[in-house]
């Protein structure tokens, strides 16, 4: 704590050896009214969860995996665009801390030569037209070496210090990410969430590229070229504009 560079985050820190999911840690401490701010940090998880019911890869000491608990004065339709800020915050944090070049795969993942380092799980609580809070979940593939990945994982997923090629700091990274999200979210309660979408778009690798995208009720391709107000992505097809709110894209390659 002593080490910390927000002012907001982080103030209260819930650091456990294992859990089953920090996203589950977190929900359980904001539904009993735990301070905005508050962290929940583990060396491993054993039920790491990912979007759209998968899990998440989280050995003991090699990642960061970590859940930050939020109460936004956003409407729970504002919810998606706390992922698109965690995106923006932890990808300032990345290059500063070490240099490798990455950039966001909509809506957000990490992505480095085409391989996830990065995951984020956003978890809402909201009534009536009010959020109570949101849980922002990120699990960083820090010092994760290329062949501890699952074989289902190991050619779509890497990690930093293989990115990097040497080990990264841990405590460095988490620390910037927790100020570097902070400044986002401040960013995004002062002015708006224009220019984080500006800096979201800045670092995307989706937008220009022929991508195919697998939607909850349908499936079509065609050439991603910006994303709305909303966050949701824009898609230009033979047919027309389509608009993707939820949903996973695959990037045909080029
Ligand atoms: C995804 O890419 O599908 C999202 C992965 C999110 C993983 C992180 S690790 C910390 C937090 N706790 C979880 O159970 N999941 C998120």
């Amino acid at each position: 704590k002593a080490q910390l560079t927000s002012t907001v985050l982080g103030q209260e820190i819930h650091y456990f050896d294992e859990v089953d999911s920090t996203n589950n840690a977190a929900k359980k401490l904001a539904a009993n009214g735990c301070p905005e701010g508050t962290i929940v940090v583990a060396e491993s998880q054993v039920g790491g969860r990912g979007r759209l019911a998968r899990g998440w890869f989280s050995p003991p000491g090699k990642g960061i995996w970590l859940s930050v608990v939020l109460r936004p004065p956003f409407s729970p339709m504002d919810a998606a665009k706390c992922t698109l800020m965690a995106a923006v915050g932890v990808t300032r944090a990345i290059n500063s801390v070490t240099g490798i070049g990455c950039g966001i795969k909509w809506p957000n993942d990490i992505l480095w030569q085409g391989r996830k380092v990065v995951g984020i799980l956003t978890e809402m609580s909201a009534e009536m037209d009010a959020i109570n809070f949101v849980v922002i979940g990120m699990g960083i593939n820090v010092n994760v070496n290329q062949e501890d990945f699952p074989s289902e994982i190991a050619s779509v997923a890497t990690s930093l210090s293989v990115a990097a090629g040497c080990e990264i700091s841990r405590i460095k990274l988490l620390t910037a990410m927790l100020s570097e999200l902070e400044a986002v979210y401040m960013l995004a309660k002062n002015s708006g969430f224009a220019l984080v979408l500006e800096e979201w778009k800045k670092n995307s690798i989706t937008l220009g590229q022929q991508v195919d995208v697998y939607g909850i009720d349908r499936n079509f391709s065609g050439q991603a070229f910006d994303i709305d107000a909303d966050g949701a992505l824009l898609i230009k097809t033979f047919q027309g504009v389509e608009r993707v709110l939820a949903g996973d894209v695959s990037i045909r390659p080029s």
